[in-house]
């Protein structure tokens, strides 16, 4: 917090203390009518305060740091250096910056463009700041718990013309956790050409996942957009951000089971009902398949050429299912469904 966020701080905690004491003071030990009103006057305002104090306490701020400590937002390395720099500094990384860093992030959100005015030199990695801001109010009783996030509206995806809304603090997540390129158009002759090696959805399509969108859709039987429980019932923030325990859930981002048990009560791994072990399976069958068509390395890579649609589809599809690095467990249904059609078209 900086001194005038701070001092805004005070300034209200002050006034709702002060709000609070004052009813109590007033309440005269007159006539037993006015005494109930008073009362009530009293305790709301003492209600208001002990509100504000769930989160606002030192001890809960240093809880919380030290759990983000532990998740990798912004600071695992690459190319010998954090992502956020990596990603974040110079002129051709203007486009990264807007999910890489804190200064990138904070800027599109207020002009709610695509990209930034000015390369950064300096970047900061994500911190407590990136996705909070400022409360929408302070009646929490009539207008919900904002947990002043900066980011709370339905998202427009970069991909494609769609939208996503899941009208919950998930929300904000979306915007940095979606493809960055769709799935594959084929062009006039049935095939597609592909520019690079790194070709494809890009790290994090988590959020079109587990909405049921973004695959390359070959042959038939997908399940409906938002079907699936994990998206109806679940969100981010149910699996990441359960409890806190062990170096789990909270601020680390990291899931653990205790996040699944709350529905899957006899669950004791992520594994539930073996989906990870399946879809493991079906990716390495996959692999095989596409490396025998040339369209992707031993490693993974994509190979610059042109392809049949579907054998540049299949090979979008797998990367999409490496880079969501959840085996399945963002949609079951869909993942499978795209794994196995992929599969059959390349037979
Ligand atoms: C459920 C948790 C929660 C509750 C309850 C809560 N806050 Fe906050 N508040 C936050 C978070 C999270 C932030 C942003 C991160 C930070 O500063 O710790 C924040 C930021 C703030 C800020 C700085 C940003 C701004 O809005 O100007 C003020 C001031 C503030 N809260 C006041 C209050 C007051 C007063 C209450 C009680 C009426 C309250 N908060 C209740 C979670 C909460
Ligand atoms: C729409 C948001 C978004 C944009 C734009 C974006 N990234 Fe990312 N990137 C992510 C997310 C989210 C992850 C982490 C996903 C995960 O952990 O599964 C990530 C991960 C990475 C990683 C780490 C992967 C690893 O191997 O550990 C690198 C490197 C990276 N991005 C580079 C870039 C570069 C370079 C650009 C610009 C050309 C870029 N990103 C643009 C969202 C974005
Ligand atoms: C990547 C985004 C992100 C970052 C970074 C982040 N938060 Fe949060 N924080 C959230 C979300 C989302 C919630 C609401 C979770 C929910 O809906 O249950 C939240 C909730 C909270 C709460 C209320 C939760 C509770 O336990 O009652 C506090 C307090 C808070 N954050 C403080 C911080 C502080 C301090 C930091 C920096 C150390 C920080 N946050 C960094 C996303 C973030
Ligand atoms: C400002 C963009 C941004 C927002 C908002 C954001 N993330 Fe991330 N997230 C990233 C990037 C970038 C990475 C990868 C960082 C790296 O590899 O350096 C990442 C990494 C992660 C990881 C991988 C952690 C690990 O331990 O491997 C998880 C899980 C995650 N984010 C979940 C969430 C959830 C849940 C939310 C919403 C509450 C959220 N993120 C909000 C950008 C964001
Ligand atoms: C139904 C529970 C569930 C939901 C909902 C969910 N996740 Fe996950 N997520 C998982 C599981 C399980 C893994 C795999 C973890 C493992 O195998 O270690 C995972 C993996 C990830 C990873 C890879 C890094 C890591 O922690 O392993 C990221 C990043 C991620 N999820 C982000 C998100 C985002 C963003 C959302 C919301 C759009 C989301 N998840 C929704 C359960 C969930
Ligand atoms: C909000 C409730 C909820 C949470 C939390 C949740 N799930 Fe689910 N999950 C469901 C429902 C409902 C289904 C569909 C019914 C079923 O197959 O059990 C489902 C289905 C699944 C399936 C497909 C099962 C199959 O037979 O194909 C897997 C795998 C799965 N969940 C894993 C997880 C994991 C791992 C977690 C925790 C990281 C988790 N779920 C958290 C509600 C939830």
């Amino acid at each position: 917090m900086n001194t005038s966020k701070i001092a805004r701080f005070f300034a209200l905690a002050f006034l709702l203390a002060g709000m609070a004491s004052s009813c109590v003071k007033e309440g005269p030990m007159g006539p037993a009518g006015e005494d109930g009103t008073d009362g009530i006057d009293g305790k709301d305002g003492a209600d208001g305060n002990v509100t504000c104090l769930n989160c606002h306490t030192t001890a809960k701020k240093e809880a919380i740091t030290a759990q983000y400590e532990m998740s990798v937002h912004g600071l695992s390395p690459h190319a010998g250096s954090p992502t956020y720099i990596y990603a974040g500094a110079g002129e051709s990384r203007k486009d990264c910056a807007i999910c890489h860093t804190h200064e990138g992030f904070v800027e599109v959100m207020f002009t709610g463009r695509d990209s930034i005015a000015q390369a950064l030199a300096a970047p900061t990695r994500i911190g407590c700041e990136t996705c909070h801001s400022k409360h929408v109010s302070f009646d929490f009783t009539a207008d919900g718990q904002d947990y002043a996030l900066r980011a709370t509206k339905p998202v427009n995806l970069i991909m494609d013309e769609r939208s996503i809304d899941f009208g919950s603090s998930t929300n904000l997540c979306v915007n940095c956790h979606q493809p960055r390129e769709g799935a594959p158009k084929a062009d006039a002759n049935g095939n597609f050409y592909i520019s690079s090696s790194r070709y494809g959805a890009h790290h994090g399509p988590q959020s079109t996942l587990l909405d049921g969108i973004g695959g390359y859709e070959v042959g038939t039987g997908y399940p409906g957009r938002g079907t699936h429980a994990h998206r109806k019932n679940a969100d981010c923030t149910t699996c990441h951000m359960h409890q806190y325990k062990d170096q789990h859930g909270g601020h680390t981002f990291k899931v653990s089971v205790a996040g699944c048990t709350a529905c899957h009560s006899s669950a004791t791994s992520l594994d539930v009902k073996g989906v990870q072990t399946e879809v493991a399976a079906l990716m390495t069958e996959l692999k095989g398949l596409l490396v025998a068509k040339g369209v992707i390395t031993t490693t993974g890579s994509r190979k610059v050429g042109t392809f049949p649609i579907n054998v540049a589809g299949a090979a979008y599809n797998y990367n999409l299912i490496e880079e969501d690095r959840s085996m399945g467990v963002h949609n079951p249904v869909y993942i499978k469904k795209i794994l196995q059609n992929s599969i059959a078209a390349m037979k």
